[in-house]
């Protein structure tokens, strides 16, 4: 199970990292805007820190500019996923960018059907938005498990990343149906490893430790 960061902050990146527990990271456009930086800038900024995928998409949504974009993308890093929409041109460049060896991830997917046809154009990635259905009130993760199970049924080797990801119920969940990967915003990072009995366990060993203290 691989555990991405979602977002384009160098600062919460480079803390997580730090700590052995990011295996990549998920851009979008809407995570570069908010750092108000170029996405290549960001792109070559983010592969110094992390040696993992790291997906950046396209804001093209025609074949022709997307198959360009997408090499352009590619060519700043080779640990560069092009991220495409899931729509007919996105497919169509996928193709493409698959058959040139770029890596590709297919986004914004909220479908079974969608899922397998980014599949069946050789997507490397597919991104179920979980979060987004949950708030549609769909069950996002009833999403991941059909397509593990549609995946797996035919060997389909498109890894599955569980994305919009809004609470560590959904980190715990996708890592049980069997989820390749969840991208998820540092808060979730923080929720994942938090646990009150851990903080009330080292006070209590801190405070029996202060009592001898003196004869250590
Ligand atoms: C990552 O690849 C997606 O773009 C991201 O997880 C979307 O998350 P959101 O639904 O919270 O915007």
């Amino acid at each position: 199970m691989n555990f991405f960061l979602d977002t384009a902050n160098l600062n919460e990146i480079k803390k997580y990292a730090e700590m052995g527990i990011v295996d990549g990271i998920t851009t979008n456009p809407s995570l570069i805007a908010k750092e108000s930086v170029s996405l290549e800038k960001r792109i070559k900024e983010i592969a110094e820190v992390i040696d993992g995928p790291i997906s950046a998409e396209v804001i093209a949504t025609d074949f022709e500019n997307m198959v360009k974009e997408g090499r352009r993308n590619a060519s700043w890093h080779k640990n560069v996923y092009v991220k495409l929409p899931m729509t007919p041109d996105g497919l169509r460049a996928c193709k493409v960018l698959t058959a040139e060896g770029i890596y590709t991830n297919i986004t914004l997917v909220f479908s079974l059907s969608q899922a397998v046809m980014a599949a069946k154009a050789g997507a490397t990635l597919v991104s179920p938005f979980v979060g987004r259905l949950d708030d549609i009130s769909e069950n996002g993760m009833q999403l991941i498990e059909d397509i593990r199970t549609v995946f797996d049924n035919y060997d389909f080797k498109t890894k599955i990343l569980a994305a919009s990801i809004r609470h560590p119920m959904h980190v715990t969940e996708a890592m049980k149906i069997g989820a390749d990967i969840a991208t998820m915003p540092a808060s979730v990072f923080d929720q994942l490893f938090k646990h009150p009995l851990t903080d009330i366990g080292i006070k209590k060993f801190l405070d029996d430790w202060e009592k001898v203290k003196s004869i250590q």
